[in-house]
């Protein structure tokens, strides 16, 4: 109780506005002009001196009920759900919705498109699996139902988002569709001579450019790729898309290959753009790709060709450096006849000397070549953002059971005087999961013009309720300010329904209107007939659904 109290008193003191954040955040590192040179979409990450999100909201108690649980006073709509139609063509909603980014039609904040990722099949979209193995029909729903989509939704008169099924842009992306491939890796043998490649699946978290698209991490696509007979090779890239149309469709090798959560953009001193990214898994690397050339605004969608040549970095948290991933540091490293492999690296130095010999060969490779260059093994990197206050780099370090991180902790990251082009740092541990916090295992992440950091969690469907996290009940959205007198502490803002994970917070730029995905509710049902979750509960369905809402009812500050 007392602990409610407390924080009450504090969400009225963030919620005194932006000369309170201004005086909070004054010293720190200053992003003036950047705001102007951005899309839309991506403005709001840089718009603080405002007070958008006030902090009024009565923080929720975690809870097991099968339902989106909100503070009083706020309010969801499901905008769109597994299977829904999307539009005139009769094209399909995905399965497990994840990353959301929402780009303002002719600047409104009232309709725009949604960008939606897909990140995996289930027993909803392709049936129970006899033995493990896909039958032809289920193959093809898992690419179908696999990948993103691209849906206009509006604020209707009675205030309700709804989705428009006759927009002229709705359309799915998925693993039918085809994709140029740019950078090192395009055309190289490991890619079997490939320029262009079939479908993106496995869509996880993204991020989106300055330049008004959205970039999409294929995390794990292993399985999918395996049961379609696709190469291997062809999948666990970063991908663009522009919402606005549809002939824009890239792979960029240059950002590496491995199991990405999602990309944080932002602008170094000298110019050149700056890509954060994670590998989610056990012991894996946190990178940095820094263009060669510079952002230029006027360039629009222009400023693409950026993605497709630069440095990639991998961190050493001991050092306290950006290890650049090249095949040069590579070679020499396998040229040395006392080479060691690092844990995580099999194969005779012979053997790895033969599958390293060009750059595209590292960025295909790329989470061993980290770890022979000395990139530093974490707990499962997912989301990274930016502070737009300071240029401090948020990380997720989900959770990682196999040396003790059961709950997870947000790693923050002081680039070098500030410039996101450093090749050094700092770090500390800015929240840890656990009791003493309220959450456990923090996945995505979001910032708002507040300085308050939205953060979802991710503990496995299978542990819920369970053990040591048993008190965290269902996944959940909390709230941490990243500056001021509650830095640090988590509120929690939602609790998921039964089984399922909330992914892809992303405020419209008036930050009046949250989406949110609602990912695998009933997630352990392995009988049709009998689902063990019924979220959204729609009327006449007999099986849950995954979808996308938007929150309304934040108060102006
Ligand atoms: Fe798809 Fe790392 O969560
Ligand atoms: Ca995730
Ligand atoms: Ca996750
Ligand atoms: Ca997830």
């Amino acid at each position: 109780m007392e602990k409610n109290i407390d924080r009450r008193t504090f969400l009225s003191y963030i919620g005194t506005g932006a000369a309170a954040l201004a005086a909070a955040s004054a010293g720190l590192g200053t992003l003036e002009g950047k705001a102007s040179a951005m899309s839309p979409t991506a403005d709001h990450l840089f718009g603080f001196g405002t007070n958008k999100v006030s902090g009024y909201f009565e923080p929720i108690e975690a809870s097991k009920e099968d339902e989106l649980i909100l503070p009083r006073g706020f309010k969801y709509d499901v905008v769109a759900a597994f299977d829904d139609v999307i539009n005139s063509a009769g094209e399909k909603f995905g399965q497990a919705a994840d990353y959301n980014a929402f780009f303002p039609i002719n600047g409104s904040n009232t309709r725009g498109l949604l960008a939606t990722n897909h990140e995996y099949s289930l027993i909803f979209s392709i049936g129970p699996v006899k033995d493990g193995k896909l039958t032809k029909e289920q193959i093809e729903k898992d690419l179908y139902y696999q990948g993103m989509s691209v849906i206009e939704v509006f604020l209707d008169e009675t205030g309700t988002w709804k989705m428009d099924t006759t927009s002229k842009y709705a359309r799915r992306i998925n693993g039918f569709t085809k994709f140029e491939l740019t950078g090192p890796a395009k055309g190289i043998t490991a890619l079997n001579g490939a320029t262009t490649v079939q479908g993106t699946f496995a869509n996880c978290s993204g991020g989106v450019t300055l330049w008004n698209t959205v970039l999409s991490c294929e995390e794990n696509f292993s399985e999918t790729a395996e049961s379609a007979g696709l190469p291997q090779t062809h999948y666990g890239w970063v991908i663009e898309v522009d919402p606005f149309d549809g002939t824009f469709l890239k792979k960029h090798t240059a950002l590496g290959r491995f199991n990405h959560e999602n990309t944080a953009m932002g602008i170094a001193k000298d110019g050149r753009v700056v890509v954060y990214m994670g590998d989610d898994k056990k012991d894996a690397c946190v990178y940095k790709f820094v263009s060669k050339h510079k952002y230029e605004p006027s360039l629009g969608r222009g400023n693409s060709a950026l993605l497709s040549e630069g440095t990639l970095y991998v961190a050493n948290l001991k050092s306290g450096k950006w290890v650049p991933v090249t095949i040069e540091a590579v070679t020499k490293a396998l040229d040395n006849e006392k080479f060691k492999n690092p844990a995580g690296v099999s194969g005779k130095r012979e053997e790895l000397q033969k599958k390293f010999q060009t750059q595209g060969d590292i960025v295909t490779y790329c989470h061993e070549a980290a770890l022979i260059l000395g990139g530093t093994p974490t707990d499962r990197p997912e989301d990274i953002e930016i502070s737009p206050f300071d240029n401090t780099v948020f990380i997720c370090h989900t959770n990682n059971d196999t040396h003790g991180n059961i709950h997870g902790h947000i790693t923050r990251i002081f680039e070098l005087d500030n410039d996101l082009g450093a090749t050094e740092f700092d770090f500390e541990i800015f929240a840890a999961g656990g009791r003493q916090s309220g959450f456990s295992s923090p996945d995505n992440l979001a910032f708002d013009s507040n300085g308050n950091l939205w953060v979802v969690t991710d503990i496995s469907t299978s542990s819920h309720n369970k053990g040591v996290y048993k008190s965290f009940m269902n996944n959940g959205l909390f709230v941490i300010p990243t500056i001021g007198q509650g830095k640090g502490v988590a509120m929690q803002f939602a609790s998921a329904p039964k089984e399922s994970e909330l992914t892809g917070p992303f405020f419209t730029p008036n930050e009046q209107t949250l989406f949110l995905s609602i990912q695998h509710p009933g997630e352990l049902t392995t009988d049709l007939a009998k689902p063990t979750g019924m979220w959204p509960h729609r009327k006449g369905d007999t099986i849950p659904r995954c979808g996308v809402v938007a929150i309304s009812g934040f108060k102006l500050g």
